[in-house]
């Protein structure tokens, strides 16, 4: 029931896990007020990123209800957690939908740092769920946000968190990719995978780029790729043997899973790493046990949330300096394949997940 006089606003909104775009719907909600350290972002724009479809599905409540910290729960406390501290919970719907994405600060909640930010346009992310960015108005922790130039374009400020600072703290802070050295990317036609790419041509390593059909070899090519496998009708692990001179990979970063993961595992050298970040084939990971210990493997797994969590404020301001730097040499930038108003949401999210896409799809909210 909504009170007389109470100022309404649209936001994107699932009611239960489902796997149907067409079940994502428009409500109608009361504009939120900031609390202190918050601010209110009119927002502009949002990319669809694999993720905001994970959480209309619920693969992260799934994922998570397995994960050690969130067995023995109690009916005091049945909360699934992202965290073993059990500070972030993670939502059930209904919620709203949204993990990033560019806007105006039009309130503050109070705070410097939420005062400071009123009327500059920012990007903000991290968030997602149940409070997620693609509705009129998001209320954001004032730290979640960060002041874009006003040279980047809406479409490329919107994306400037999560794939970035991903692909950033992967090859340079986990995998710690040397010079000369092979790195091996899967689904390398995303976002995410192109910016590896550049990052490879800018830090002198090679970069192999494994993708399921041809929708993005010539621009991988063209970013600088070294090697394109098409594993529609290349077999991965003969081609990485022919490219590597038999000696495989030093690193490999893996979204796909399934049995892809599999071959990829069998393309790491001695002393290879492999990090896991991404499920894109909604399959386990399956491989003989020996595939890991003869070549001494080592195989991580990465969360971009719970691996910020653990660093430490100036660590994070590094890490966001190194990024803003490489935005602005346009390692990161991203390829558009439409744009919807917030309206169409469903087919936004359905145009998301058809294979084949050469460029992200957007949700346009507002106009600067
Ligand atoms: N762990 C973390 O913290 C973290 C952070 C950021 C991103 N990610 C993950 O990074 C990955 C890439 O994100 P993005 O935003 O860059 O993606 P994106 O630009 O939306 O592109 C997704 C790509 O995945 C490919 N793909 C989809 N399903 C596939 C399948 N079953 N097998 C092989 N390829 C498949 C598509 O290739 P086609 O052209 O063949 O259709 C497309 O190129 C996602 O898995 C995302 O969840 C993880």
């Amino acid at each position: 029931m909504i009170e007389p006089g109470v100022i309404l606003m649209k936001a994107v909104r699932v009611q239960a896990f489902t796997q149907r775009p067409d079940d994502i719907g428009i409500d109608e909600v009361p504009l939120p007020e900031p609390a202190h350290g918050q601010i209110r972002v009119r927002m502009l724009m949002c990319p669809v990123h694999p993720s905001d479809f994970h959480f209309v599905r619920g693969i992260y409540y799934q994922a998570l209800e397995r994960v050690i910290w969130n067995q023995g729960r109690t009916a005091a406390d049945p909360r699934v957690c992202f965290d073993p501290g059990r500070s972030n919970e993670c939502p059930v719907p209904p919620y709203t939908l949204g993990a990033e994405g560019v806007g105006i600060v039009d309130a503050s909640g109070g705070g410097l740092l939420a005062k400071h930010l009123v009327g500059k346009r920012v990007a903000v992310g991290g968030g997602g769920p149940p409070n997620g960015v693609w509705q009129e108005f998001a209320i954001v922790n004032a730290r979640r946000a960060v002041a874009v130039p006003d040279s980047l374009p809406d479409e490329q400020a919107a994306m400037y968190l999560a794939n970035p600072i991903s692909a950033y703290v992967m090859v340079k802070e986990v995998l710690k990719v040397p010079r000369n050295s092979w790195l091996l990317v899967t689904a390398a036609g995303s976002a995410l995978g192109k910016s590896v790419v550049r990052i490879g041509k800018r830090e002198g390593f090679r970069t192999i780029c494994v993708v399921r059909s041809s929708a993005n070899t010539a621009e991988l090519a063209s970013l600088g790729a070294d090697a394109v496998v098409e594993t529609d009708h290349v077999d991965l692990v003969t081609e990485v043997a022919r490219l590597t001179g038999g000696q495989g990979v030093r690193s490999a970063l893996d979204c796909v899973g399934g049995s892809l993961t599999g071959q990829v595992l069998r393309c790491l050298g001695l002393n290879g790493q492999l990090v896991v970040y991404g499920t894109l084939a909604d399959a386990p990971i399956e491989f003989p046990a020996r595939d890991l210990m003869m070549p001494l493997a080592q195989v991580t797994g990465f969360y971009l949330g719970n691996w910020m969590a653990q660093q430490s404020p100036l660590r994070l301001l590094r890490l966001l300096h190194a990024v803003k730097r490489l935005t602005a040499e346009g390692v990161f930038e991203t390829d558009v394949s439409g744009t919807y108003p917030l309206e169409q949401v469903s087919a936004a999210v359905a145009a998301s997940i058809k294979p084949g896409r050469t460029g992200k799809v957007m949700l346009r909210i507002g106009t600067r």
